[in-house]
């Protein structure tokens, strides 16, 4: 490895200077990206809003609504504490570059998020302070994020720097909690309640929605492990059995969170989901992560939904709003035009 790499703590390098590239990856990413823009005015609304106010036959169930909501009340907040914590944290302390030009593209992604959330509420006429205050109300929602805002606390503190073997082991630490837990474990149930509703043909634009931000967030958990694992190569010293161990822990503990957020959003399951399942494709795609970032693999559970892989893979297509509207239009369920 050359001397001059080095990701975070820049001071060998000129933060300005983004040619030539140190980290590729990071110009993928960020390539990846921009050909996966969208907005979310682009998707209609109009069956989401019917079936939203339906009565009678056809009608959403009891069960059904407060699977949506509660996974309206999660993402709408938890996107823009990703995005704080982007703005806030992360990008003060990694230096690099073609890293930064990612984590704006990654921050202006999160908006588009943010702004998908005041589009649902706005169509389908939910009240806000409902929905924007679940992360206090729910308890299982306000774990979640307490859990995170606890776990990446010490970032925060703009005095902090990763001066010391410790401090680059909390900044992993945090990053660990933004990229792996947040947005690579405790966005992953409710893509899976979100897009099994989808793939029934119920709230189509909101499916569709989340399966962009599904999208989105493949490359931003991408990024984030591509950054760890850069951090760890640079930095060898803070890679101790016992941060490991820390970290696992951690992975652990979002598992059971994730799968309680579940099981409140879920009580009775629908639609062939119900908490066991969901929890075996939590501990799936938490398996993902840890051997993503170099740490063996703690469940062995089997993926019970290769649909949901289906839909990530549909990024390499080229064209990919012609494609979704060709499948789309074969289900006779999307007036696309
Ligand atoms: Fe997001
Ligand atoms: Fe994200």
């Amino acid at each position: 490895m050359s001397e001059r790499k080095k990701i975070i703590n820049c001071n060998v390098t000129d933060p300005n200077k983004i040619l030539p590239f140190q980290y590729p990856w990071a110009r993928v990413h960020y390539k990846t990206g921009v050909a996966n823009n969208w907005t979310p005015e682009e998707v209609p609304m109009q069956q989401d809003i019917e079936l939203w106010s339906k009565q009678g036959e056809g009608a959403l169930t009891e069960e059904e609504r407060r699977m949506i909501i509660w996974n309206l009340g999660f993402f709408s907040t938890a996107e823009s504490l990703t995005a704080n914590n982007i703005v806030l944290s992360i990008y003060r302390h990694v230096t690099n570059p073609e890293s930064r030009q990612y984590l704006l593209r990654q921050a202006y992604e999160e908006a588009v998020h943010t702004d998908t959330f005041i589009y649902i509420c706005d169509s389908l006429g939910l009240d806000p302070d409902e929905v924007y205050n679940m992360y206090l109300t729910i308890p299982s929602i306000k774990e979640k994020d307490d859990f995170v805002i606890k776990m990446t606390e010490s970032i925060m503190d703009p005095q902090f720097q990763t001066d010391t073997v410790e401090n680059i082991q909390k900044f992993v630490h945090d990053l660990v909690g933004y990229y792996i837990i947040m947005e690579g474990i405790f966005f992953y149930a409710g893509f899976a309640m979100m897009l099994s509703m989808l793939r029934q043909n119920r709230m189509v634009g909101v499916g569709e929605q989340f399966q962009y931000i599904l999208r989105d967030e493949t490359t931003h958990l991408a990024f984030g492990a591509d950054l760890i694992n850069t951090i760890v190569e640079e930095n060898p010293e803070i890679w101790t059995p016992e941060f490991k161990q820390t970290i696992i822990e951690n992975i652990k503990k979002s598992v059971d969170l994730e799968v309680a957020y579940a099981q409140d959003s879920l009580p009775r399951g629908i639609m062939g989901l119900n908490t066991e399942i969901i929890k075996e494709y939590v501990e799936h795609i938490a398996d993902r992560r840890l051997e993503r970032i170099g740490l063996e693999k703690l469940y062995g559970s089997n993926n019970p939904f290769p649909w949901m892989s289906e839909i990530v893979d549909l990024k390499k297509e080229k064209n990919f709003f012609e494609t979704r509207v060709t499948e789309y239009q074969t289900g006779g369920n999307l007036d696309w035009d």
